[in-house]
């Protein structure tokens, strides 16, 4: 039965083993399949469950707290109750009726409320989890009616994993797959599935059409309603031109993608990367389709009025209406812990620039850091201190830290997992072996990666190297983790970020430069005084000036310190010399004396201006005390939030 759970299912299996162990119980019973659930939140059956009973902690607690006690000793190997049996015979039951071919998340959750000899049910139903309104629910999830896209999210978080795909269609997208969205995932998937059906082992770009239109509610589908297109037409042509090679067979390994295939999904990368959202969804695939010459596929699309230009444009205009509304901070108030985990585009990316995020990433982000940093101190359970049990995180670090160390460490620690520093010393990446070789062993090993470099090519490296996320902690070029804690810190104090104005004093260095570009992103003013000669990089200045204006905000960058500070809700400055600058201390020294923090530029800003240092501060040279002490100093949460954000980073991208 085993090959038949999904990965998720899977998952589940072995939380409950760890929870009946952390219990001290020899066998796995009903109550600990709960459990199982329960920590994985954004499993379709938690989301089921949450939907239902309201609160995935009041489940967690009825369970916990009928639990009898168990063995100080536990047992080394769990075995399974006869109902944890039943549980699972019954949800392979259901995923039969359903005429599924894998046992779901979901599935396995009917079983538990159809198992009445278990625990379990009798949990559940007290949590007013009965079996019509889950299997109403399930239903709703797999077919996407609820009204969200939680119901393709939940059925591929269910199946769409790399491994699951055959062997050489998974090196062809390699790397790509972990830029794709859900729906393009299902759509690879569904081409696939077409192709299998006419006995095909080769995937066309028709399948990939076939496959991105599969779904009503793809992107590409909703544009092409807005262009009219009549696709049960253009499906139809496509299905009249392929020739059945043989009997349906099932997806299998000799399965692969036509080269002209990788072509197209390339320049859907491409596309993706042009319009800027960074995720490859099923327009860009059609888009890497229409690119294609000779192709039998992009004739059929052109046939039906299908041109790039207007599939491009109409599509960045859907991404943005989509955005706005998923970056409303009030809509995403409302929803739960695990329905914005489950919302994240962050699982499994890399953050190693702001240019990573896009403004509803942001919103996201905070959303998350509310909510955890709201339970901060709260007694009883917390779904947030199992979301990453069993899992490890490796801070790879050249430079020293106190702040980006202390909080990844403690911020894994208090979301089940942990971490592992591996110090300036210790591991020597890129002397004693190539970051491409250290990326490919952490891999192996651990679930993250938080990266401290000096070159910022190094940290990138990691990160095109890894299957899991790598998370800038400071590189000579940004430091991501940083600025969202600054602008979360502005939020706090001012209540909002959008239409207040930053002023940056000294360095135009990493920590400025992702000021500028999460500024650029949340529509914030900034106002940045430099010295001669340590300005912040010109051309991205000037890429960044029309982002800006395009958010409703202004990027000023001048020289007098006093009229920067003009109009300023906050006041922020960083070293005079950078970690690797040691040598330049001097000379900087000299070169930086007129662009201190002090009074004189707090008393410029607007009454009531936060002061902001992202630390190490060097008390009396780039800051007076009287500035970091002064009542509106906000310097000491920045340096908390950075653990309650870095948090929210990693719930959503671990
Ligand atoms: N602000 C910051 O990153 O501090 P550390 O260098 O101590 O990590
Ligand atoms: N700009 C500083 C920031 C330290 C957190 C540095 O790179 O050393």
């Amino acid at each position: 039965m085993w090959e038949k759970f999904t990965e998720r299912t899977r998952r589940i299996i072995y939380r409950a083993q760890e929870e009946a162990h952390r219990y001290g119980h020899p066998n796995v019973g009903t109550e600990h399949l709960l459990l199982g659930i329960l920590d994985e939140p954004d499993s379709m059956a938690a989301r089921v469950l949450e939907t239902l009973a309201g609160s995935l902690d009041s489940i967690r607690l009825s369970t916990v707290s009928g639990l009898p006690a168990g063995s100080k000793n536990p047992a080394t190997k769990i075995g399974r109750t006869r109902s944890a049996r039943r549980v699972l015979e019954l949800a392979e039951d259901e995923a039969t009726q359903q005429g599924a071919d894998h046992i779901a998340s979901g599935h396995l959750l009917v079983g538990l409320v159809r198992c009445r000899e278990g625990g379990a049910a009798h949990i559940l139903e007290n949590c007013s989890v009965v079996l019509p309104a889950v299997r109403a629910e399930i239903t709703a999830e797999l077919t996407g009616q609820n009204g969200s896209n939680r119901g393709e999210d939940a059925r591929l978080d269910e199946h769409s994993t790399l491994k699951s795909l055959p062997p050489l269609v998974r090196s062809a997208l390699g790397h790509t797959w972990r830029h794709m969205s859900y729906r393009s995932r299902r759509a690879i998937e569904a081409a696939l599935s077409e192709a299998a059906q006419r006995g095909d082992t080769l995937v066309t770009p028709d399948y990939l059409v076939l496959g991105a239109l599969k779904d009503s509610d793809s992107a590409v589908a909703r544009v092409f309603r807005r262009m009219e297109v009549d696709v049960k037409a253009l499906v139809d042509d496509i299905k009249a031109s392929l020739k059945s090679h043989g009997e349906p067979r099932k997806v299998d390994r000799h399965m692969e993608l036509r080269a002209t295939t990788c072509a197209a999904i390339s320049d859907a990368e491409m596309a993706a990367r042009v319009d800027g959202t960074g995720v490859i969804g099923t327009a860009h695939l059609v888009m890497g389709v229409l690119t294609l010459k000779d192709s039998n596929a992009a004739a059929v699309l052109k046939k039906h009025q299908v041109n790039l230009a207007t599939l491009r444009s109409l599509y960045i205009e859907l991404h943005e209406n989509d955005s706005k509304a998923s970056a409303d901070p009030d809509q995403l108030s409302k929803l739960t812990l695990s329905q914005m985990i489950s919302r994240s585009r962050l699982k499994g990316k890399h953050l190693l620039r702001i240019s990573d995020l896009t403004p509803a990433d942001v919103a996201l982000v905070f959303a998350v850091t509310d909510k955890l940093k709201s339970r901060k101190g709260r007694g009883g359970a917390d779904e947030a201190s199992a979301l990453h049990r069993g899992k490890t995180l490796a801070l790879v670090f050249q430079k020293p830290s106190l702040r980006t160390r202390v909080t990844f460490e403690i911020g894994m620690n208090q979301l089940g997992g942990h971490a592992l520093h591996l110090g300036p010393d210790e591991i020597g990446v890129g002397e004693r072996e190539s970051p491409a070789d250290v990326a490919r062993n952490l891999e192996r090993w651990v679930h993250g990666i938080v990266a401290r470099t000096f070159k910022h090519s190094l940290v990138e490296e990691l990160a095109a190297n890894s299957t899991i996320p790598v998370i800038n902690g400071l590189s000579d070029l940004e430091h991501p983790c940083q600025a969202l804690a600054d602008l979360y810190t502005l939020r706090e104090r001012k209540g909002a970020v959008k239409g207040l104005t930053l002023m940056y004093i000294g360095d135009g260095n990493n920590v400025c430069r992702s000021l500028m570009e999460l500024c650029a992103l949340t529509g914030t003013n900034l106002r940045i005084a430099s010295p001669e000669g340590y300005e912040p990089d010109a051309t991205a200045v000037a890429a960044l000036k029309p982002v800006f204006e395009a958010a409703g905000a202004e990027l000023w960058v001048g020289r007098d310190p006093i009229e920067a500070a003009k109009g300023s809700d906050a006041v922020y400055t960083d070293v005079w010399t950078s970690m690797g600058q040691e040598e330049e201390a001097a000379i900087r020294h000299a070169a930086f004396q007129p662009y201190q923090l002090n009074m004189k530029v707090v008393n410029a800003a607007n009454p009531e201006a936060i002061v902001l240092h992202c630390q190490p501060a060097h008390r009396e040279e780039e800051i007076t005390s009287e500035a970091m002490d002064c009542p509106t100093s906000a310097i000491f949460d920045q340096a908390e939030n950075r653990m309650h954000v870095q948090k929210a980073l990693m719930a959503l991208m671990l």
